[in-house]
């Protein structure tokens, strides 16, 4: 028996729910950090050039392939070629855990941020005593495991609607409210006294502090970023007609995606360099060093409470598409929406559980010298991601290309965009991907 599979109202609501896969945690915690680390300016332009030609390129790889076998992630292969490529979509549905449950424990925190925030608790703290106030809270054994909780019950909630009344819909909604607060959020920073030395440490290239390994970091940043490798863009293309213009909307999910990473760093460097902070310090910038600026700005109450909304709405626009594809997958199994969605859900929860705990009590146990949350970002983030990455280009550059070639052109002869993504997908993006790999396991 066949079931007809569900589409997207709309392809403003494909957009969006897709840019809200792809704007996260990732963009608005991790790439200003990473920027401010590698050079600034000069980190951007290679990360803009990584994105716009590899990431692209294997983005529209795997919206093409959702949309073209309409199944998801492991079966979507077996449709369209050799079976043995569908060890893309198990190793996706492995990633799809293993990112879900430490991402839900850091987006836990995001809403205990808000929390905190908006009840005040963080006036008249400086950075020294609010990074001691974070230490203690990531460390408690039971708090952020309950804001985890929150965190995935929220997830769930949207998945159990389905596509067009849960994920579109939470997508429409959740990314203007994203795209306003992040203006607002600029704005407020961009006209504080001081701000300008900010923005120059943002913007001003410096190429001396450009090594290999940032260039690396910029393409693995990239694929994260943009959510590729482990079949969460493909499950989401799954839901496209036949007559959705593809490449165009790739276009448009990446150019979001940058800009939200580029917004936030505008949102926070010319702030942290107004109130005379520590503009390097690295995954605690958000934290710490942001909880400590609000304090000091003007209003800071109101922008400190929207910033962690802002974060909370980018990773729950995410999640959401982790999960997804764990649905899509385990309800070919004859399972219902409704089983699979709590199913994954809860055991995506129990994963992160050991997660929270290696922040505190669980911190000396080591699997190859990583903690457990370490560990479950290293497995997906560093390895299954760019080995999908890896073979999902050889797939659509190799394997299958005449159909490739026809499903983003339609009737019509193939243009140069359309042999220029066949020519990265054959060779640039192979590539350069096995030396991020290589590079990566060092
Ligand atoms: N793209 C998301 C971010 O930047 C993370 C993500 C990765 C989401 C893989 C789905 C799949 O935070």
């Amino acid at each position: 028996m066949s079931v007809k599979r569900e589409h997207w109202g709309s392809r403003l609501g494909f957009i969006m729910a897709t840019a809200g896969s792809a704007v996260g945690l990732g963009n608005i915690w991790k790439f200003p950090y990473m920027a401010g680390d590698n050079g600034g300016a000069a980190f951007i332009i290679i990360y803009l050039a990584l994105v716009f030609t590899i990431g692209l390129s294997v983005l529209l790889a795997e919206i093409m392939i959702g949309r073209a076998s309409q199944s998801d992630a492991v079966n979507a292969f077996k449709k369209l070629g050799p079976s043995g490529f569908s060890i893309v979509g198990y190793m996706g549905i492995a990633a799809a855990f293993m990112i879900l449950s430490f991402y839900s424990v850091v987006a836990g925190w995001t809403i205990a941020y808000i929390v905190k925030f908006a009840s005040g608790s963080f006036v008249g703290m400086d950075a020294a005593s609010l990074g001691g106030a974070f230490g203690a809270f990531i460390s408690n054994p039971v708090q952020p495991i309950i804001y985890e909780a929150i965190f995935v019950a929220m997830t769930v909630f949207v998945v159990l609607g389905g596509i067009a009344n849960g994920i579109e819909r939470a997508g429409k909604i959740l990314m203007p409210i994203l795209f306003l607060i992040l203006i607002a959020l600029v704005v407020r920073a961009v006209t504080l006294p001081g701000a300008e030395k900010g923005l120059e440490f943002f913007l001003a290239p410096d190429f001396s502090k450009l090594t290999g390994s940032s260039v690396m970091a910029a393409l693995g940043q990239a694929f994260f970023s943009l959510s590729l490798g482990m079949g969460a863009i493909l499950t989401y293309g799954s839901y496209l007609g036949k007559d959705a213009n593809i490449g165009k909307s790739a276009w448009q999910v990446a150019f979001l995606d940058t800009s939200v990473a580029i917004l936030a760093g505008l949102a926070i460097f010319p702030a942290v360099f107004a109130f005379n902070m520590d503009p390097g310090a690295g995954p605690g910038l958000t934290f710490v060093t942001l909880p400590a600026v609000f304090d000091a700005m003007p209003g800071g109450l109101i922008f400190g409470t929207l910033f962690f909304v802002l974060l909370t709405i980018a990773a729950l626009t995410s999640s959401i598409s982790l999960l997804e594809p764990l649905v899509a997958f385990f309800s070919t199994k004859g399972f219902s929406r409704a089983q699979v969605t709590m199913t994954s859900g809860f055991l995506a929860f129990l994963l992160g559980i050991p997660c929270s705990m290696a922040m505190g009590d669980w911190g000396e146990f080591k699997i190859f010298g990583k903690n457990f949350f370490d560990l479950m970002d290293f497995l997906s983030s560093n390895l299954i991601l760019p080995i999908g990455g890896f073979l999902i280009a050889i797939f659509v550059g190799w394997v299958i290309t005449p159909r490739a070639l026809q499903e983003v052109s339609g009737t019509g002869e193939p243009g140069l965009l359309a042999k220029l993504w066949i020519f990265i997908l054959r060779f640039i993006a192979p590539i350069a991907i096995a030396a991020i790999l290589i590079n990566g396991l060092r």
